[in-house]
């Protein structure tokens, strides 16, 4: 699974550089741009940046994907910078006035609102700060799909009471808005709905089919003009099984034949993880080989402060041993184990700092490198980088 150049570049690490994050931008590239292959031309890929914001990741991106999604007041500022020409959609709950008021500065492309009081807000602001300007929204819908719909999800905020969106009844009061004086120059550009993560190809499409069905009713009901559909991100990452790749032709496939019944549709898609997630490697070494009780550990460099994914999805990360080929350079044994399950952990005083449990191996040692996969999305970035002082990783491209 470890590419040749990713385990050379592993190989090469100083000792000083770990543990270290590698990204291969090319590979990540070659990925985007056969997702984007994969998709109808009508289809708008945004990519949601809060998966990987990191400057290289988004270097990366720049010409192969149609915008991004920035979820806060901070991603927008950071992705306006890094990419300057990109549309960008600015969705999340809980988003404050200072924030609006930027993103109306910075002309971003669509406004995801998420409550009537927000759509007020908005309004009021933008006749302040963008007067004369049109600002394009799509309202958030929380659409109950039900039962069984959305199966096999990681992650389900569709449906059920959660702070994201609004209810469809909701969706109803801000058209209200627009029809009356209050909404100013905000023009309703169609719906948004982000109803779920880790889902297959064949539910994603049969609960984009849904969401567009939905809309286009509401929209003959109430007689507006709801063009866009955004479905959001989610397209699943199975972390148990690293090659089993979500099937972005049949979710092509089942996009093109929303489109057909609708010419003036405008479908749009914002994943975060399932376009970054492979490109990332975290990079480290074993620092010990101990055994407790019957079973094995090995003592990592680093953990779940620097990756966290593992201890906030509950799953293992998989892992390649990479040997290293210098010899032992002390006098005592050098601590190993052969052809048993191990447990990698890593620095942190608590018994969560697990990257991966009772996973067999043929060799390992102390000094031998271990090469985390999977480590490009919602990794880095969302983990608890100062909780007990250990030095943050380098990072480099492979
Ligand atoms: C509104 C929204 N869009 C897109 C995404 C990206 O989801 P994923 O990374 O699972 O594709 C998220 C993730 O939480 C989200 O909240």
């Amino acid at each position: 699974m470890i590419t040749p150049a990713v385990r050379a570049r592993v190989e090469n690490l100083g000792t000083h550089e770990l543990p270290c994050y590698l990204y291969d931008t090319s590979g990540l590239r070659d990925h985007v741009a056969a997702v984007r292959a994969a998709l109808p031309r009508r289809v708008e890929l945004y990519y949601a940046a809060k998966a990987n914001p990191a400057p290289e990741i988004l270097a990366a991106l720049a010409g192969l994907v149609d915008g991004c999604e920035v979820s806060s007041g901070g991603e927008l500022a950071h992705v306006r910078r890094r990419l300057p020409g990109t549309a960008l959609a600015f969705g999340g709950p809980g988003k404050t006035e200072a924030e609006l008021a930027d993103a109306l500065r910075l002309g971003v492309a669509r406004f995801h609102v998420e409550s009537r009081h927000e759509l007020h807000l908005l309004a009021a602001l933008a006749a302040r700060v963008a007067p004369g300007r049109d600002v394009d929204v799509l309202l958030r819908v929380n659409l109950p799909l039900g039962p069984g719909v959305l199966r096999g999800a990681a992650l389900a905020m569709g449906g059920d009471p959660s702070p994201f969106g609004l209810d469809p009844d909701g969706v109803e009061s801000c058209l209200d808005v627009f029809a009356g004086p209050d909404a100013g120059r905000l023009r309703v550009r169609g719906i948004h709905a982000h109803l779920a993560s880790g889902l297959d190809a064949e539910t994603q499409v049969d609960v984009g089919a849904r969401i567009v069905a939905w809309t286009r009713a509401l929209a003959n009901r109430r007689r507006v003009e709801l063009r866009e559909v955004n479905i959001g991100g989610g397209m699943a990452v199975d972390y148990a099984n690293p090659t089993e790749r979500f099937d972005w032709r049949a979710f092509g496939a089942g996009l093109a034949r929303i489109l057909a019944d609708d010419p003036a549709l405008v479908l749009r898609i914002e994943p975060g993880r399932a376009l970054t997630a492979y490109c990332g490697w975290y990079a480290t070494e074993v620092l010990d080989v101990k055994h407790s009780h019957g079973e094995a550990f090995a003592v990592l460099r680093g953990g779940t402060h620097h990756l966290r994914t593992p201890a906030a999805k509950q799953h293992d990360q998989p892992f390649t041993v990479v040997p290293t080929a210098t010899a032992w350079p002390h006098p005592w044994p050098r601590p190993e184990l052969h052809e048993a399950p191990v447990t990698l952990t890593g620095q942190l005083c608590t018994p969560k700092d697990v990257f991966a449990r009772r996973k067999p191996v043929h060799v390992l040692r102390a000094g031998d490198r271990i090469a985390f996969a999977m480590a490009g999305a919602y990794a880095w970035n969302i983990s608890h980088h100062d909780f007990l002082m250990h030095p943050h990783p380098t990072f480099r491209q492979v």
